[in-house]
């Protein structure tokens, strides 16, 4: 509860950075510089080529949770819960005290406004921290990713549902691809610190996957900047070792027994 506090008291003082991990190795890095890690379900096109998140099993993202549990020692962690796993009430508490009881994250997130305030009334009753998940959903999104707040009923729905999120108890909101007047908006109007990816400078605070951020992973979404080019490294230490391997250079004396 505290790292949730120290999140919330964040807003309007400093901007809270949030990125995803998959792994250990990734967490750790990753750990240093954020103020929230998240395992996204989104690890399901990342790491497994999956055409939606709806693909996402519970047991993947426990065991990827578990992994990055061990990268994770400042942050808030934070699990995203797939897609049927909180279509119930019943079922949203059962999969979210599994989730937290095997992988030892500190909240959960859930995607969508008024159609799930059932599951995370219950949630929160029970003391699962829950982070919302506003905007373009992409648990429910069929075919074509498109922005969100283009329309008034469109607009106001965004409004009601993230007033609702927050009346009922969610420590902070991601907004997904929301038009930036739309989010700014949302924004001034909540206590609780909005995370941005794709909805402007105006939110409290920005996610990225950290694969897409790094160059990792390919991808043409409009508000994906890649940062570094961690492929040419990549490309750099194994065309090294295979010439070192090739010319019997690697392993010399220094690295035999
Ligand atoms: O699945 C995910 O990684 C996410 C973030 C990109 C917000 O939900």
């Amino acid at each position: 509860m505290k790292k949730i506090k120290k999140i919330i008291n964040k807003k309007n003082k400093s901007k809270i950075v949030c990125l995803t991990a998959y792994s250990k190795n990734i967490a750790q890095e990753v750990d240093k510089y954020v103020d929230i890690v998240l395992v996204g379900d989104s690890l399901g096109s990342v790491l497994y080529n999956y055409s939606t998140t709806r693909k996402v099993t519970l047991t993947e993202m426990i065991n990827h949770s578990k992994s990055v549990r061990l990268g994770v020692k400042k942050s808030l962690m934070v699990v995203d819960m797939p897609f049927n796993t909180y279509s119930t009430k019943n079922s949203a508490l059962k999969n979210a005290k599994k989730i937290i009881k095997e992988t030892n994250c500190d909240a959960v997130k859930l995607e969508g406004g008024k159609k799930i305030i059932n599951q995370i009334k219950i949630l929160i009753k029970n003391r699962v921290p829950v982070m919302g998940h506003l905007g373009l959903l992409p648990q429910s999104v069929k075919g074509k990713f498109k922005s969100k707040g283009k329309n008034d009923r469109e607009i106001r729905q965004l409004i009601n549902d993230a007033i609702l999120l927050e009346k009922n108890g969610v420590f902070a909101i991601v907004l997904e691809c929301i038009k930036a007047p739309i989010a700014k908006k949302i924004s001034q109007n909540l206590n609780i610190p909005t995370i941005g990816i794709g909805s402007s400078v105006h939110c409290d605070g920005q996610v990225l996957v950290t694969d897409d951020l790094l160059g990792l992973n390919e991808t043409k979404i409009k508000f994906v900047k890649k940062f570094l080019n961690l492929k040419k490294y990549i490309n750099l230490g194994l065309k090294r070792f295979t010439s070192e391997v090739k010319q019997k250079k690697y392993p010399s004396k220094k690295y035999s027994y």
